[in-house]
């Protein structure tokens, strides 16, 4: 969580900060702020709120100058206000004043021991922040030599940060260190910056390096100086940035979501026709770094991830036990590792990750890499911690994503899972896997996904009757129990009506208790083995007068007559159907959050890369 961004160079560094602030805001968006060295002192602007309403009342005068940090933060340690938001300060107490601005993603763990020991040095803390403790001992340490003073910070807290701090007596230079959290450095002419992510850098620096663990950096406009732990000078490679890995417009479209829902037919074309060929002949996987041998030899697999990517761990190990016949299971991350798992060699661990830095999936993938368990990690972001983490990377292929529910991204993965459910069965040999109709339904599922797209007006529909609920129900069957969670973990995402999702089969067993004409059910019952039963569940609702709003293929001929509302998709097969049928419940988790006023991007209380445990 949170969002760092740093500039040294010859521009103003304001419009720099100001910029990757706003590019960063999926991390967090709670409040925000910047610090500018400026005639030898540090000025900083910090409140809660968005940074679209913060930025104007920021002076370009008072903050004029060529170096500066910022910030977007997502709360953890005190309320999201003034005083608790990012620049922190220590050395004086005024905001124009102090001897070391720092701004901070993560978390110090000793922080209480920390803030203890530094209150009966005589210190005054002036937030609830962890990070203004880092700030105080940073201040306390420097002597005129930074990473002498950074490397106290990495021997006093424990917990995972990623810092960026300014000394006033020091005017072009950024000092940034970091354990666990993200941190970019990047080079540009006569500039050099610093980010969480690559997005700021993107159209500004020309290369890019990582900050790796427990690495100290000293940036400045002309150098870039990297140390260890130590205190020992080290090198380190840059690479190019392809100035096309930013996409971060709205392209037209009043939200990121709408956008990226719009996304899903040309992303998942991509992925499809970049893996298996229209027959199922090929399917190219080479790159995974398992071979057919290890593929044979696995006797579990384990997926872990958090939020929407356990949605799609729990059909992807529906995939992986039913089609490929491998013992397999859906686990959320941040249970994993309580759990103790027993895990070997013979068991291939999935980490499910859009942003690829989700901490609690880190984590699970390192109880995995510990144990010596074999891992992949299926990401959108394929360099990002949890992939330089894991023994081979499965890119999702769906591009920047924005808006704070996932969506394309969700897609991606269940696309994904089912091309490495048709790799597996391929490489166990099971004979009958039924992998060339789904390679043929996977080339289809382009159109129909745009099909399911056209059709918005239907769910718009039924938003415009959910709108005034203020509890749902979400049940599916088979694969489709999945797309009951993620359609209803969207609905309360950004609609915040409360919907539980749930396998129709569990019904009887407590939440049919819950049916009433006050509470709308989404029943996903197309064309499959599970039609039939789940339109005995549909019968056992409106039995209880429950109002039904039902995903069902093209030409149901009791869907109809079963349905307050139908939200029709195209036909397909039903292993690949469940990646069809997010689609009307993602327009209408957006159709309702856009009737409710909701901000749909931003939704209260989230944010889109969850660092912290
Ligand atoms: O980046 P990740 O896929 O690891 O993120 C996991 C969850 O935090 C994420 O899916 C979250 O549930 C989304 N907001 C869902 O829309």
């Amino acid at each position: 969580m949170c969002g760092i961004i740093g500039y040294t160079g010859s521009s103003q560094a304001l419009p720099v900060l100001i910029q990757g602030i706003r590019l960063l805001s999926y991390r967090g968006y709670d409040s925000a702020g910047v610090s500018v060295w400026r005639e030898g002192a540090l000025h900083v602007r910090k409140d809660p709120g968005r940074i679209e309403d913060l930025a104007p009342s920021w002076d370009p005068d008072g903050l004029a100058g060529t170096t500066g940090i910022g910030h977007t933060r997502w709360a953890t340690h005190g309320v999201p206000n003034r005083a608790n938001a990012h620049p922190q300060q220590a050395g004086e107490t005024t905001e124009d004043g102090g001897l070391v601005s720092l701004v901070h993603n993560g978390i110090v763990e000793n922080d209480l021991a920390l803030r203890e020991t530094l209150e009966a040095e005589g210190v005054a803390f002036r937030s609830d922040t962890d990070t203004e403790i880092l700030a105080h001992l940073f201040a306390r340490a420097f002597q005129g030599d930074p990473v002498a003073a950074a490397r106290v910070l990495l021997d006093r807290c424990r917990g995972q940060f990623a810092v960026a701090i300014q000394h006033r007596d020091l005017p072009d230079t950024l000092i940034a260190v970091r354990r666990g959290s993200p941190l970019l450095v990047g080079l540009g002419v006569r500039e050099n910056l610093l980010a969480s992510d690559l997005r700021p850098l993107v159209g500004r620096a020309d290369r890019v390096m990582e900050l790796g663990e427990s690495e100290i950096v000293i940036v400045t406009p002309d150098a870039v100086h990297l140390f260890d732990a130590s205190g020992a000078a080290i090198e380190r490679e840059t690479r190019a940035i392809d100035h096309t890995e930013r996409d971060t417009g709205k392209d037209g479209y009043p939200h990121f979501m709408l956008k990226e829902m719009h996304e899903q037919p040309e992303r998942l074309y991509e992925l499809v026709a970049g893996r298996i060929d229209p027959e199922g002949r090929v399917l190219r996987m080479d790159d995974l770094g398992l071979t057919d041998e290890q593929w044979r030899s696995f006797e579990r697999v384990d997926l872990v991830a958090a939020g929407t990517a356990f949605n799609a761990c729990a059909y992807g190990a529906y995939l992986l036990e039913s089609m490929a016949r491998i013992p397999a299971r859906a686990l959320m991350a941040h249970e994993y590792e309580s759990r103790d798992p027993v895990l070997d060699e013979r068991v291939l661990v999935i980490a499910v990750s859009q942003s690829g830095e989700t901490m609690d999936t880190k984590i699970a993938l390192q109880v995995a890499l510990d144990a010596g368990a074999a891992t992949l990690a299926v990401l959108n972001v394929r360099e990002s911690v949890i992939g330089r983490m894991a023994g081979g990377v499965l890119d999702m292929h769906a591009g920047p994503e924005i808006g704070v529910a996932s969506t394309k991204a969700y897609t991606g993965m269940l696309c994904s899972l089912l091309l490495l459910a048709l790799k597996a069965s391929r490489a166990r040999c099971i004979a009958d896997a039924p992998i060339a109709e789904i390679a043929q339904a996977l080339w289809a599922l382009p159109d129909a996904v745009r099909t399911a797209l056209e059709r918005f007006d239907e769910a718009a529909a039924a938003a415009q009757d959910v709108r005034r609920a203020d509890h749902m129900l979400y049940l599916g069957r088979g694969p489709d129990a999945a797309t009951a969670s993620e359609g209803a973990l969207k609905m309360k995402e950004i609609s915040y009506i409360h919907a539980e999702g749930h396998p129709a089969g569990e019904m009887k067993h407590g939440p049919i208790a819950l049916v009433s004409r006050e509470m709308p059910t989404v029943a996903i019952a197309t064309a499959g083995p599970w039609r039939e039963r789940m339109l005995g569940n549909v019968r056992e609702v409106r039995a209880r007068e429950g109002e039904i709003i039902l995903v069902a293929t093209d030409g149901d001929p009791d869907a109809a007559k079963l349905a307050d509302f139908v939200l029709s998709v195209p036909a397909t097969h039903p292993l690949v159907a469940p990646i069809v049928n997010a689609i009307p419940l993602q327009i209408l988790a957006y159709e309702t959050a856009r009737r409710r006023g909701c901000d749909i991007d931003q939704p209260r209380n989230l944010a889109k890369t969850v660092t912290v445990q």
